[in-house]
């Protein structure tokens, strides 16, 4: 089937749609959440923040009244069930699942502790396999699924820092790709977004770090486009694959980087400095506090 422009409603490209989101009370599955309800879909979404979780809850009733929020810990695993368990209740099938809950702990490879690599792959790679594994089977009488997951750029290209965080993002990365001919023959489709490291709490963490002029300036370095990458450009990428305007796109990615691929590195400035070890540290900082913090917010 050829669609044509007379079959796609552009307005309403999600209408009737169910859709779990996870990790969708702030950030990126937020605004995805949100722009999904706008066409048309009843989301559920997935956070242990209740506070956020709620009002994010709130906002996307206004839009679209069924959608709902279930509080839990997606890095364990019996929390993941109960969501699949709850969701697939309410909702009976599904359309689409969108992967998004991430947790990022860098630092030097020998220096970290092996246990933040741990507490990665259960939300990263264990509780996101789990989720797809559960929800998976309640897309098949559509004959009409999407998973999108909300990866890294840092599964193509590396920097200081990184390599536990890029691991367990490069493992959805396959992970994807091998799922997406795998149920193909039930026309799932499953596709991975990219963000750059200026998007979302990444970005925040930096410019929280540097500053407003410094972060600025080293952004422009890191891409051809000027700026920080948004939330929302993620979200709209989210769309597109989500809906059927993606309908021949199955087992591929779309960088949201401003052109962070198509460069052949500069130096990174502050190595000039002597001084990668900066770059390590400014990561490590917030996240040490929200671990301090611990447990569920
Ligand atoms: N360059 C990059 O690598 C890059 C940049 C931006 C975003 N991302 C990825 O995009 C995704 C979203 O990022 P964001 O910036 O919106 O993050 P965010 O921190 O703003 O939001 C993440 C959400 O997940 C929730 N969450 C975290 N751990 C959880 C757990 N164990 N159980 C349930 N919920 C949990 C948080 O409460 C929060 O609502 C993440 O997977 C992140 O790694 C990657």
């Amino acid at each position: 089937m050829v669609l044509n422009y007379e079959e796609i409603n552009y307005e309403r490209l999600l209408q009737g749609y169910r859709i779990l989101i996870t990790g969708g009370a702030s950030g990126i599955g937020r605004e995805t959440a949100l722009l999904f309800a706008k066409h048309g879909a009843t989301v559920a979404i997935a956070d242990r923040d209740r506070a956020a979780g709620r009002r994010t809850e709130a906002e996307l009733r206004d839009i679209s009244p069924a959608s709902f929020l279930v509080v839990a810990d997606l890095g364990r695993l019996e929390e993941v069930d109960r969501v699949a368990d709850l969701v697939i209740e309410r909702f009976g099938s599904l359309h689409s699942l969108v992967n998004n809950v991430g947790v990022f702990e860098p630092g030097f490879l020998i220096e970290q502790p092996i246990e933040a690599l741990g507490r990665m792959l259960d939300v990263n790679v264990t509780g996101t396999i789990r989720m797809t594994q559960r929800i998976l089977p309640a897309m098949f009488e559509n004959r009409n699924g999407t998973l999108v997951h909300i990866l890294s750029d840092y599964c193509l290209r590396g920097a200081p820092g990184v390599s536990l965080f890029a691991a367990t993002k490069g493992a959805i990365y396959s992970f994807s790709r091998a799922i997406a001919y795998e149920y193909s023959r039930y026309n799932i489709r499953s596709n991975c977004i990219l963000p750059g490291m200026n998007i979302g709490s990444h970005g925040e963490r930096y410019i929280e770090h540097y500053g407003e002029t410094e972060a600025e300036e080293d952004f422009a370095q890191f891409q051809p486009l000027a700026g920080r990458g948004s939330t929302l450009d993620v979200a709209n990428a989210a769309l597109f694959l989500a809906s059927e305007l993606s309908r021949f796109v199955n087992g591929d990615q779309i960088d949201i980087t401003g052109g962070a691929g198509a460069k052949a590195h500069k130096q990174y400035r502050r190595r000039e400095e002597g001084n990668w070890k900066q770059f390590a540290t400014f990561l490590t900082v917030p996240t040490t506090e929200k671990l301090q913090a611990g447990g569920l917010k």
